[in-house]
């Protein structure tokens, strides 16, 4: 279409004379255009240009980096990091979570969201770094399985309402019955990321404890699987401990009762896998620590490392146990690394997860759609880079409410957080689309989802998810990681094949039946006109004929 409307406008331009020379041609020449001059800077001129970049100064202009690269995507960052961090906080205090979110619409284009969780409250001092400085948090320097990690979510958060509506966070914060609700306004100060607050009063509060976060930013609000709303019913399915109420800007509300009554198993923190640790990092840590010695510096901070092991590492590197880990010259921690890695140690525990279990899939999943046939797995614990971590699939088949010939609804869940948006760039999305499902009856084609009325739900439970980016919206595909997605789809996919074959041989022994049941009768008439046999031989006749042939079609 394109190349024939090219080549009718092609035909339309009228021939050139052919070219006349410059110079005969009259008129002056025409001017040549100036030469840009090169200016040359030297290493001194350069040298004033430097200047430290403080790292909100950088998300400021890379806020696609923390998920705020659309007004849409932007309603649900937010709401995602204070939702995680409130059911987080809930978690780690004990607490069964009753979240509460409110969005309320300003204008078509600014939205004013809160979240408020029944967790145990921050203390005074600590509310302006965590709201108003990014890479401030209590997650980051620990492994445990929790939906933060990084130490920039709400703060990210902040800083994008500020930087669209000018308007500061506000968090009001209750740490106990006893002790008085505070409210603050903070602002970050992008230069030198730090806090600035702008209000902080004691407040009447009815919550004996708990945090309220309120954040004014520019976004839009969508309906669908990828809107808040498809994020809230999702983060219900897999946190079926918590009650989540949800007012929309569009005034309607929407409760998630609680399905669990009781709370997950707590994950547990673990020291690194000497595995999984890098020669900076070892360096880093031996310069660092406050062990008295090698053997104590190797048993403690470390995990799977007994003292005798220790020992045993110290001499593979030729090392003496009792040396100064602060004193270890680069030689002498490189001689480390590769005696570690030279040692056969136990894998790192793998009891410290929580995953959500079979049997709460199967509820979360029930709940959301009404379907013929569910089938759930959670897979043992493995490890990749020294950090446990564990998959989870579950998927309902058969719901009127899917269609039968679009790919498939894929949900992906990472420590029980939906991740809705980079779903081709995620370890979880390969691995489903190279998996054979055509050998479980399904339709696939090639290098696609597979299709059908399926919804397939993923989740990664680790103490650390490798996350492609700080958005947290996609999980890095680890061979170990990919292995044990297939392997968990593969456990799935091989029970919804035999439910799927079933369900095709009683369809086929259905439909002989019938022919069976309409055609015999016919028969008996004809016999009885051929033969001229009463009604009682002819009944007689159709009932062995029948017997015989449901016999035969059984066999
Ligand atoms: N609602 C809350 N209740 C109690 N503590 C909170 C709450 N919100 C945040 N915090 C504390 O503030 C810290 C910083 O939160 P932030 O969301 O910025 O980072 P994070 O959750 O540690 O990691 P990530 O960047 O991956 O979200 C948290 O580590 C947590 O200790
Ligand atoms: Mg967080």
């Amino acid at each position: 279409m394109a190349q024939a409307q090219l080549k009718m406008k092609l035909k339309k331009v009228p021939r050139k004379s052919p070219a006349v020379p410059a110079s005969k041609k009259a008129g002056p020449p025409p001017s040549k255009p100036e030469p840009r001059k090169i200016v040359r800077l030297t290493a001194a001129d350069l040298a004033e240009k430097q200047r430290e970049i403080s790292v909100s100064e950088f998300f400021t202009k890379n806020r696609h980096l923390l998920g705020f690269d659309s007004p849409a995507k932007a309603l649900l960052t937010t709401v995602k990091e204070a939702v995680d961090n409130a059911l987080d906080a809930c978690e780690e205090a004990g607490i069964l979570p009753d979240i509460l979110i409110e969005i309320q619409a300003i204008s078509e284009t600014r939205y004013r969201v809160a979240v408020q969780d029944n967790g145990p409250g921050i203390v005074k001092a600590q509310i302006p770094k965590i709201f108003g400085q990014l890479l401030y948090g209590s997650k980051f320097h620990r492994l445990r399985q929790s939906r933060g990690q990084q130490g920039i979510g709400i703060s990210a958060a902040g800083m994008y309402g500020q930087l669209t509506t000018g308007k500061p966070i506000t968090v009001i914060s209750r740490v106990g019955a006893n002790k008085p609700a505070h409210k603050f306004d903070i602002q970050i100060d992008t230069r030198r990321n730090a806090p600035v607050v702008t209000a902080d009063d004691e407040v009447e509060w009815k919550p004996e404890h708990g945090t309220r976060v309120e954040i004014e930013i520019e976004a839009t609000y969508k309906k669908g699987r990828h809107s808040v709303d498809g994020y809230v019913e999702q983060t219900a399915m897999a946190n079926p401990h918590a009650a989540i109420a949800y007012v929309a800007p569009d005034g309607e509300r929407l409760t998630m009762e609680r399905v669990a009554a009781e709370l997950p198993k707590p994950p547990l923190e673990i020291k690194p896998h000497p595995h999984g640790v890098e020669l900076g990092i070892l360096l880093k840590m031996l310069h660092e620590t406050k062990a008295r010695n090698l053997r104590a510096f190797l048993s403690g901070e470390f995990s799977r490392v007994s003292p005798a092991v220790a020992e045993e590492i110290a001499r593979g590197a030729s090392l003496s146990p009792n040396m100064t880990p602060q004193k270890a010259a680069r030689e002498q921690a490189e001689a480390l690394y590769n005696a570690v890695q030279a040692t056969k140690l136990m894998a790192p525990p793998s009891n410290v997860l929580s995953p959500i279990g079979e049997e709460l899939l199967l509820t979360g999943l029930k709940k959301q759609v009404e379907a013929r046939f569910y089938a759930a797995t959670t897979r043992s614990p493995s490890v990749y880079r020294g950090n446990p971590f564990l998959v989870e699939a579950a998927l309902a088949y058969g719901a009127d409410s899917l269609p039968a010939d679009e790919p498939i609804t894929l949900l992906r869940f990472a420590n029980r957080v939906p991740l809705l948006y980079q779903q081709s760039a995620c370890a979880v999305t390969k691995s489903v689309i190279q998996t054979n499902w055509k050998s479980y009856g399904i339709q696939q084609s090639r290098g696609a989802l597979p299709s059908g009325p399926i919804i397939l739900m993923v989740h990664i439970a680790s103490v650390w998810v490798p996350f492609t980016s700080e958005s947290k919206e996609s999980v890095a595909s680890y061979p170990q990681i990919a292995k044990e997605i297939r392997l968990a789809l593969q456990d799935v996919g091989r029970k919804l094949g035999i439910f799927i074959r079933r369900g095709l041989r009683e369809e086929d022994a259905e439909k002989k039946r019938s022919y069976i049941e309409k055609y015999i009768p016919h028969i008996g008439i004809a016999l009885q006109e051929i033969l001229g046999i009463d009604d009682k031989r002819k009944e007689k006749v159709c009932a062995t004929l029948k017997d015989t042939l449901e016999r035969s079609r059984q066999l």
